[in-house]
């Protein structure tokens, strides 16, 4: 972004509690915001881990009443956003606690979107759709990387039409992201590793993105220091410096991308969790590399920061030279943490490149790539990446 362009800059926040053990706030937040029932938003994966029952705990010894809505899977549907709303007025809740990752977070928005607005989930996808402010919500994540407790983002799919809408808003930034790095204790390993690289690609988009601006750029490129220092301890060793430095790395990130937006990497992961219901972080793994090497001529000075960010020593390189090691170094970082790496590995065909290209080219993510691909072009990345 140069001083000279015309576009008008924002940078939102909600109110940020970190700190091990820090969940013991969630009621205080709670009740602090004016709630009496509160409205939880789970994953039946959550509730075995025990990271709800310890909630409710603390929601108790506040008083407050709750109910807990757990239908919540992978790449939400807009059905159980429907289903959750009707929940919500059948209990008379007046807060809504997320305690999960992306999917729950994003189901939570959802409700709150449609609990206040009204119609369907679809009237809301894309930029600024909503009118009447949500319930006061609190997000809890227990995954590092989605940022969705930080974010003006929620993403819904409609299995039925095969898409994944994004939703673009203030109205839906939570009032509380409440971050407690222990949570991330009992994620899986594979988990951790998908959701790491979700935090990469969401600090290296935000840095490139033609929307970065002087508040944006140092959290994303402190993020993605962060991964590359913490990453593979915290799937390999589970050590709690490298699960805080994980949880800051995704909250610097969530910070930076939710203000100066993303980029093609998640443009063309969208359509593949919308299709083939595949995992976001994994999409984003096996498109970063591919996506970056073609960005690099549109952004090489950004890129050759982001080299020196990753921990390479880049004196007496040129930015050409610098910026062409980052791809290296993320395949680098994407094998040591096992993770499949191309399209073809997780099932995806080629016959549906086609669809695949249209729907990300109309993806609002793709707005802010520092260059914008057409669909043939776009069709050559998912071949690349096959
Ligand atoms: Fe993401």
């Amino acid at each position: 972004m140069n001083p000279s362009d015309d576009a008008l800059l924002k940078f939102e926040l909600p109110e940020i509690i970190y700190g091990w053990g820090s969940l013991s706030q969630i009621g205080q937040c709670a009740k602090r915001l004016g709630g009496e029932r509160v409205f939880l938003v789970t994953d039946p994966g959550i509730i075995a881990a025990g990271w709800v029952d310890e909630s409710l705990k603390y929601l108790e010894k506040e008083d407050l009443k709750y109910v807990i809505y757990d239908n919540v899977v992978t790449n939400p549907r807009c059905y159980q956003v429907d289903q959750g709303v009707r929940f919500y007025y059948q209990k008379e809740c007046d807060v809504i606690v997320a305690v999960g990752g992306g999917s729950p977070m994003d189901t939570a928005k959802g409700i709150a979107i449609l609990v206040s607005n009204h119609g369907k989930i679809h009237d809301y996808a894309g930029c600024n759709l909503i009118t009447q402010p949500i319930p006061p919500l609190i997000c809890v994540p227990t995954t590092a990387g989605t940022g969705a407790d930080v974010s003006q983002f929620a993403i819904i799919s409609d299995p039925r039409k095969k898409i994944k809408m994004t939703i673009l808003s203030r109205a839906i930034m939570a009032d509380i992201s409440l971050i407690d790095p222990r949570l991330l204790q009992t994620k899986s390993q594979e988990l951790m590793a998908a959701t790491g690289i979700d935090a990469l690609t969401h600090a290296i988009e935000a840095y490139v993105s033609s929307l970065a601006w002087p508040l944006t750029n140092p959290h994303a490129i402190h993020a993605i220091e962060l991964v590359f220092q913490h990453l593979r301890n915290a799937v390999r060793t589970g050590n709690i410096e490298a699960l805080e430095g994980m949880s800051v790395a995704s909250l610097e990130a969530g910070i930076a991308f939710s203000n100066a937006i993303l980029g093609a990497v998640h443009a063309l992961a969208h359509p593949l969790g919308a299709i083939y219901d595949m995992h976001h972080g994994l999409a984003n793994a096996i498109l970063l590399p591919v996506v970056v090497r073609k960005n690099l001529e549109h952004a090489t000075k950004k890129f050759a920061e982001i080299a020196k960010a990753m921990g390479l020593d880049t004196r007496g390189k040129s930015d050409e030279e610098s910026a062409k090691l980052v791809p290296e170094m993320i395949q680098k970082l994407i094998k040591d943490l096992e993770i499949p790496t191309t399209l073809s590995q997780v099932g995806v065909k080629a016959d549906d490149i086609p669809t695949l290209a249209r729907d990300a080219q109309q993806d609002l993510c793709m707005g802010t790539n520092p260059y914008q691909y057409d669909a043939e072009e776009i069709e050559s990345i998912y071949y690349e990446a096959l």
